[in-house]
């Protein structure tokens, strides 16, 4: 392709087409492709680069002591944060965090800045976004102005780059990647090209020099700002930012990280001093109390290294429409399908006519299978009008079967329970005799509803 010529690149998914059309053919966005100028990839080879050959190093570490010198990872003191990076952050990591604008992005990375500060690590907060007063601003009403953090507002890529290579940081903050310009690039900033470009020589100085970097990246569901995607395979991990409207609870969940596990999540409070963390989220989703009315549910779920009761709401009303409607929050429309259809037909319970509404308490998202009896149980409570057993949560897989199975980590799950006052759990047959909580066991569907019902 000739150096000058004009590419279109879409700002959903980064998809480049020669020709100009409505639709993404890669995504299937419609008005997103945006014309851009083609150049060279930053870095790409030039002709002093000939007749150089790399260096390849052996696995084994040389000398025995060298074994120490593994880095260590940087701990913020933020734990939640630390669990999500898989336990701190290593030093040359490269770390996206995406999220809606207003979620609290800057808010949680000044925390950590301010808390990797004061641990002694080199700090710098370098913004695109806010003035340097209103970062000062922001972080004295959230008492952290005492911090050691060098901050910036700056949003060329060159003179960010330029200082990080004469001051040495331990730990840099982007925010955001979408506000970064580079010179070599010729295209508008935010879009895909400049987002590419800016990410990559960011990237390349976290390896070279051992500075982690923590880039953050805004989320736009109509894909007019370029979606951090183009930079996911870029990072070492990615954490993405999450909270429902209306709710102040924030979780932070790895989605990509290769220095850990992915199914790790953060759960934080937004306050009037910032973000609270929050040690033990079972609490928090589990609504008011344990009245139970009918129609509610309590899930002992896993929520990556740990066990988490959530309360699983369901309302069963006569529909008022030709379609009854078939609503979810927290939880997957496709699997709702699968539990009325299972009730329906291997339990001869049918919702035929009613409008379904299934909520997860607190804005948290269900994804675990082991959540379909829990799920299962407060629509058949809601139909009936018929209260659970109260202090007892549910748990198991259910097969189109109409069987109960057994899910992992079932200890963990009774010993949370235990731990937060509930007496009893019902779940599959197989699970432990000796648990810690009297366990109401049953091998089908069928016989959980007849037998609680
Ligand atoms: P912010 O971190 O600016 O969001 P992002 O960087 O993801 O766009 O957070 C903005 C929201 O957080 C804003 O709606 C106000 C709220 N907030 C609080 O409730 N308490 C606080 O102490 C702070 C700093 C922000
Ligand atoms: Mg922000």
């Amino acid at each position: 392709m000739a150096r000058d010529s004009a590419i279109y690149v879409c700002q959903s998914c980064g998809n480049v087409h020669n020709k100009w059309a409505g639709q993404c053919s890669g995504c299937g966005q419609w008005n997103t492709l945006v014309q851009e100028a083609f150049s060279a990839p930053p870095g790409g080879l030039k002709p002093e680069a000939a007749g150089k050959i790399s260096r390849l190093n052996k696995l084994q570490f040389e000398t025995l002591e060298s074994e120490d010198a593994i880095p260590v990872r940087m701990v913020t003191g933020i734990e939640e944060f630390d669990r999500v990076c898989g336990g701190g952050v290593v030093p040359g990591s490269a770390i996206l965090i995406a999220g809606d604008p207003g979620v609290g992005k800057s808010t949680l990375l000044l925390q950590v800045a301010a808390n990797a500060a004061l641990k002694n690590l080199k700090v710098a907060y370098i913004s695109g976004e806010e003035a340097v007063e209103q970062i000062r601003g922001r972080a004295s009403r959230m008492g952290l102005s005492k911090a050691p953090v060098n901050l910036a507002a700056e949003t060329a890529l060159r003179t960010i780059l330029e200082s990080l290579k004469r001051e040495k940081f331990d730990l840099v903050i982007i925010d955001s990647i979408q506000t970064l310009w580079s010179d070599a690039v010729e295209a508008a900033q935010g879009s895909v090209s400049q987002v590419r470009a800016c990410a990559g020589e960011l990237v390349r100085l976290a390896k070279k020099q051992s500075t982690s970097i923590i880039m953050v990246g805004h989320v736009t569901k109509e894909g007019q700002i370029a979606g951090p995607r183009v930079v996911e395979h870029m990072v070492d991990a990615v954490l993405s930012f999450e909270g429902e409207r209306g709710y102040p609870f924030r979780i932070l969940r790895g989605t990509k990280n290769r220095f850990g596990a992915t199914d790790e999540i953060g759960v934080f409070e937004m306050g009037d001093a910032g973000l609270r963390e929050v040690p033990n989220p079972s609490a928090l989703f589990l609504g008011d109390g344990h009245e139970r009315a009918s129609g509610s549910a309590v899930f002992a779920g896993i929520e990556g290294s740990r066990p988490v009761l959530i309360e699983v709401q369901a309302l069963v009303a006569p529909s008022a429409y030709g379609t009854p409607r078939r609503a979810v929050v927290g939880w997957d429309s496709g699997r709702l399908a699968m539990i009325l259809a299972v009730l329906e037909s291997r339990c001869g319970v049918g919702f035929g006519q009613k409008d379904v509404y299934l909520n997860v308490a607190g804005g948290l998202r269900i994804s675990e299978p082991a959540g379909d009896l829990c799920a299962a149980l407060a629509l058949v409570s809601a139909l009936t009008d018929q209260p659970l057993p109260r202090d007892c949560v549910v748990f198991g897989e259910i097969s189109l079967s109409g069987d109960i199975r057994s899910v992992s980590r079932a200890e963990g799950r009774l010993k949370e329970a235990l731990k937060l006052g509930f007496s009893s759990a019902v779940t599959a047959q197989s699970v432990a005799e000796n648990a810690p909580v009297q366990v109401r066991g049953y091998t089908t569907l069928v016989d959980a509803v007849t037998g609680l019902f």
